[in-house]
């Protein structure tokens, strides 16, 4: 074993945060089942008490520690899906502190796909709680540099992994009532979860068509995200904000795209490659203090959902130039 790794179960053990990569995006870890060290989280992040967290484990049977009446459907998806981007909204056990749930009855739970995680999970021997390991309503971080910049102060150990492989959050299934019911779509697509079940699932209704002021401000960058649905589109963002005296990006999503005075990100090569950027261009638009950042949106399927579901709610943020 590293000795990274060994430092990063002592301090899990003494009740101190650990940050360790996964392959949606890095968590910000704590024993889950010490309150104290939960409650550290919240303090690192400025995050509200009562936005419950997510308990990462090993294996399966993470549902036998942490879960009781654990329907057909979850233990089917557990089996089929994990390791990878699904967490399982299930009833919490008497296992799991208050501090994770913020006092509800369930409990978010997932095996990441990532082998660092793994053995930090393996060799910790317990469930880890973990939001994702950014300030409350910023972008979640994607790389070991990402997390030192953003909280490296509060951290005892940051474990490298390497850039995450998916870059955005898992899909969130909550499996509690008679039809399953996606509350934040991810990294696991709903069409492969319907797949897996064999029958449809339902999804909370987010989306552009919703006023801006409905949608939470979230996975915000500094700069102001406005949403572009074909290159025209594009152009005509980049000259209003040009026009104005702003200083503008754009995320690219067409090969050949060019557009005069704004700097380009990308051209994201397909959708997961715009998954896996997502918060990579928006963190570098910031790192440039560019005021604007135009977003050209991808087809909504696969984890092209998940990415226009985060830049939907980038662009709601009150954040950035007005
Ligand atoms: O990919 C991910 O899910 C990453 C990595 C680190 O695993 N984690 C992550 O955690 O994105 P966080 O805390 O940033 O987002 C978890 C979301 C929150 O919106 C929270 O409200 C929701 O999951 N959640 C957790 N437990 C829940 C529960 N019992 N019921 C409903 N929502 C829950
Ligand atoms: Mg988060």
């Amino acid at each position: 074993m590293s000795d990274e790794l060994t430092a990063a179960i002592a301090a899990l053990h003494a009740g101190e945060l650990v940050a360790f990569p996964t392959e949606t995006v890095y968590g910000l870890g704590a024993d889950a089942e010490n309150p104290d060290a939960v409650a550290r989280i919240f303090a690192a992040k400025g995050r509200p008490a009562d936005h419950p967290l997510i308990v990462h484990g090993a294996a399966a049977d993470i549902l036998d520690r942490y879960a009781v009446d654990v329907p057909d459907d979850a233990r089917r998806l557990a089996d089929q899906a994990w390791p990878g981007p699904l967490t399982l909204v299930v009833r919490r056990s008497a296992r799991v502190p208050d501090a994770v749930t913020g006092g509800r009855d369930t409990v978010g739970l997932r095996v990441p796909d990532q082998p660092l995680a793994l053995a930090l999970l393996a060799g910790f021997g317990r469930g880890i709680a973990a939001p994702s390991a950014n300030p409350f309503g910023q972008t979640s971080p994607t790389c070991a540099e990402h997390v030192r910049a953003d909280l490296g102060d509060a951290v005892s150990v940051v474990l490298d992994g390497g850039p995450s492989r998916i870059g955005v959050e898992s899909t969130i299934l909550d499996v509690t009532g008679p039809v399953p019911m996606i509350l934040r779509v991810g990294g696991l697509a709903a069409e492969r979860i319907e797949e897996l079940l064999g029958a449809d699932v339902d999804r909370v209704a987010v989306g552009p068509s919703r006023a801006p002021g409905m949608l939470a401000a979230h996975y915000a960058p500094q700069a102001r995200v406005e949403l572009s649905c074909a290159p025209g589109d594009t152009r005509e963002h980049v000259a209003a904000a040009l026009t104005r005296g702003l200083t503008v990006g754009v995320i690219a999503t067409a090969a050949r795209s060019e557009f005069a005075g704004a700097v380009t990100f990308g051209p994201v090569a397909d959708t997961d490659d715009y998954a896996r950027n997502l918060y990579v261009h928006l963190r570098r638009a910031d790192a440039l203090g560019l005021d604007v950042v135009v977003a050209e949106l991808p087809p909504a399927n696969g984890l092209g959902v998940a990415v226009i579901d985060r830049l939907t709610r980038a662009a709601a943020s009150r954040r950035g130039a007005q």
